[in-house]
């Protein structure tokens, strides 16, 4: 395979020869949120495929581009599709994309994903703000084992204070809580889902936390926000499907939208 600081390298020299200015802020789109694009002035589409040394997605009604939009006369970068460890990616493969951005000079980094609650008062619909998380996959050691320093956070409070004024300017429901990160691919049992609420976790997911380690070492500005998609399992009756996740992201598309474009507007200088 080849090696990643190279892909790294090829990839951001190649973006660097695709854009008019270097971009500030970056924003990766969980299931739910992916609209939002419809709503945004695109200035170029760049897929995954086209960019050297980038991974490339694999799952179903997951796009793959890089969507380069104007807002508030600035550019700003949009993950349509991100990577998964599930779809066979390694924690290194991941971290690419944000390791490619920090080249770029981007600062700012809106991570966004659907997630399983956990905790019995949220319920779908509802966005949960991450102030924190639990890095659940105990599977593979990775190159930032020992950076969470004591009274060190890698989420911005700047942020979680911005994101919690606009969603309430849109009158979206925002909790503050603790993302659990499970590699997936399959859902959990609902004695799993007892467990991680005994271990101090509110929502349940298969993304975010490696792009959270890598943006942070990074040196990014970090946000991120979980649309509650679906109970977790055992919380109530009935089995879990994607198209229950669709459905649900549906019927508060509009005001997500504007949340989103609020909270990447307020990352620009
Ligand atoms: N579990 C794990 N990942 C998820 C879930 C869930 O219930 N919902 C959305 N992503």
């Amino acid at each position: 395979m080849e090696n990643v600081e190279s892909s790294i390298q090829r990839a951001t020299e190649f973006l660097k020869s695709q854009l008019s200015e270097l971009p500030q802020t970056v924003v990766i789109l969980g299931s739910g949120f992916a609209g939002w694009v419809k709503k945004l002035d695109v200035e170029k589409v760049i897929p995954y495929s086209s960019i050297p040394g980038f991974p490339i997605t694999t799952i179903k009604g997951h796009d793959g581009n890089l969507i380069v939009a104007r807002l508030a006369s600035k550019l700003v970068l949009v993950m349509q599709g991100r990577f998964h460890f599930y779809e066979g990616h390694s924690l290194d493969v991941i971290s690419i994309p944000l390791r490619v951005f920090a080249g770029l000079g981007v600062r700012s980094l809106i991570v966004t994903n659907a997630a399983g609650s956990i905790n019995h008062s949220f319920k779908p619909g509802d966005l949960m703000l991450i102030t924190d998380h639990i890095n659940h996959s105990l599977r593979y050691p990775t190159f930032l084992n020992g950076m969470q320093s004591p009274g060190l956070t890698p989420y911005s409070l700047r942020m979680q204070g911005e994101a919690r004024r606009i969603a309430e300017e849109e009158e979206l429901k925002i909790h503050d809580g603790t993302y659990i990160f499970t590699t997936g691919p399959s859902y959990e049992t609902p004695a799993e889902i007892k467990a991680m609420r005994i271990l101090g976790a509110d929502a349940v997911g298969m993304s975010t936390v490696p792009e959270i380690l890598s943006a942070a070492h990074c040196g990014m500005e970090i946000v991120a926000v979980s649309m509650i998609s679906n109970y977790g399992s055992g919380i109530k009756d009935g089995t879990l499907d994607h198209q229950e996740v669709m459905d649900t992201m549906k019927s508060i598309q509009d005001r997500v939208d504007r949340f989103l474009m609020k909270l990447t507007t307020s990352t620009l200088s």
